[in-house]
């Protein structure tokens, strides 16, 4: 059984009181003899040295001055409205490895070099108490503090001038907004993101990608639980700016495109953020990432496709989703499909 039901191996927000955890990868590891345990590696590879070790600036980083060429790489989505552009996200972005609690290939600043816009990551508490990057707990992935995560994020920004990013943090151990706050501000990235003028954007209030890099507010920043913004305006409440389709799916025909989270909720005035990447069950209802079946489930066309969910969803909602979450987003051909989303050639 579950020692930690309250633990899930994913994310939690929205769900708790709603449905029963599954078994999961994390219960799998509870049971296994601390022998065991000792052998599993407990870190990722380390991020390169430039990067991790770069200090905060203490001024806020220039504003752009003139109007950008291309925006996230293309001249046409310079002025669409951020909620009307598809990005692909790289689920569980943090955890980079070979092991089964793994989710990625490549570490963050390739993910971002290889043109990942759209970054989820879950975060814990450590047993130092130190905000971190951990799957379910620290005990079975600890990818190190988030400060460090948001300092490579803030590097990459300052060399990229021209890129919109979103980060959904899960609040697995559901602290205050101040304590993201915190490790935003310590990294030097809180100077980035964006601030809505009002408390609540409609979907057509969204600024163009054009608008938040000329104000240089080109990180959009979530929280899946925990967000208040009225101590800390730029970490936004997830839930209420998009809804989620189901994750832990098995089917690898990803048949649906239901709306999951937040509880009894309606798609009316939300982005969407679709779930679509497969896990496979090891047993007794155990659940890791299907690295099998990437071709066809990180593919642009065909049956089980990023393409064919999405088209399943534009087809239920007569929208786009905002955010595509995928695992091992290197296999696969996942910016043909968002090229496709976003009707670029
Ligand atoms: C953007 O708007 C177009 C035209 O209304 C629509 O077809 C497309 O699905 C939208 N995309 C998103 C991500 O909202």
């Amino acid at each position: 059984m579950n020692m930690f039901p309250f633990l899930r191996r994913d994310k939690t927000a929205g769900k708790q009181k709603h449905q029963q955890p599954r078994n999961s990868f994390s219960s799998f590891i509870m049971r296994l003899p601390s022998a065991l345990l000792a052998l599993l590696p407990s870190s990722s590879p380390p991020l390169p040295s430039t990067t991790s070790l770069s200090l905060p600036s203490t001024t806020p980083a220039p504003l752009a001055t003139s109007a950008p060429t291309a925006c996230n790489g293309h001249p046409e989505l310079c002025n669409r409205a951020y909620s009307n552009i598809t990005q692909i996200g790289a689920h569980d972005s943090a955890f980079v490895g070979p092991l089964p609690q793994d989710n990625q290939n490549l570490d963050l600043t390739s993910q971002l070099n290889a043109g990942i816009r759209f970054l989820q990551a879950q975060t814990h508490l450590d047993a130092l108490g130190t905000l971190s990057l951990c799957h379910t707990t620290c005990l079975e992935k600890d990818a190190g503090p988030l400060t460090t995560y948001l300092s490579t994020l803030k590097t990459w920004l300052d060399a990229n001038p021209s890129e919109v990013l979103t980060l959904l943090l899960v609040n697995g151990d559901n602290l205050k907004a101040s304590a993201f706050d915190t490790a935003y501000t310590t990294s030097g990235l809180k100077p980035y993101a964006y601030t809505p003028p009002k408390p609540h954007l409609a979907l057509d209030e969204w600024p163009t990608l054009q608008d938040l890099i000329k104000a240089n507010t080109r990180l959009i920043a979530f929280l899946d639980a925990g967000a208040d913004t009225t101590s800390v305006p730029y970490l936004l409440d997830e839930f209420t700016y998009f809804f989620e389709t189901p994750y832990d799916t098995t089917d690898p025909s990803f048949p649906q495109c239901t709306l999951d989270r937040p509880p009894h909720a309606t798609a009316d005035g939300r982005m969407y953020i679709v779930n679509h990447f497969l896990d496979v069950d090891i047993g007794g209802g155990i659940l890791i990432p299907d690295r099998t079946a990437l071709d066809t489930t990180n593919a642009a066309t065909g049956k089980g496709s990023i393409g064919a969910q999405a088209d399943l969803c534009v087809g239920l909602y007569g929208r786009g989703p905002v955010g595509v979450l995928v695992d091992f987003f290197d296999q696969g051909d996942v910016f043909t499909a968002q090229n496709r989303l976003n009707r670029l050639a």
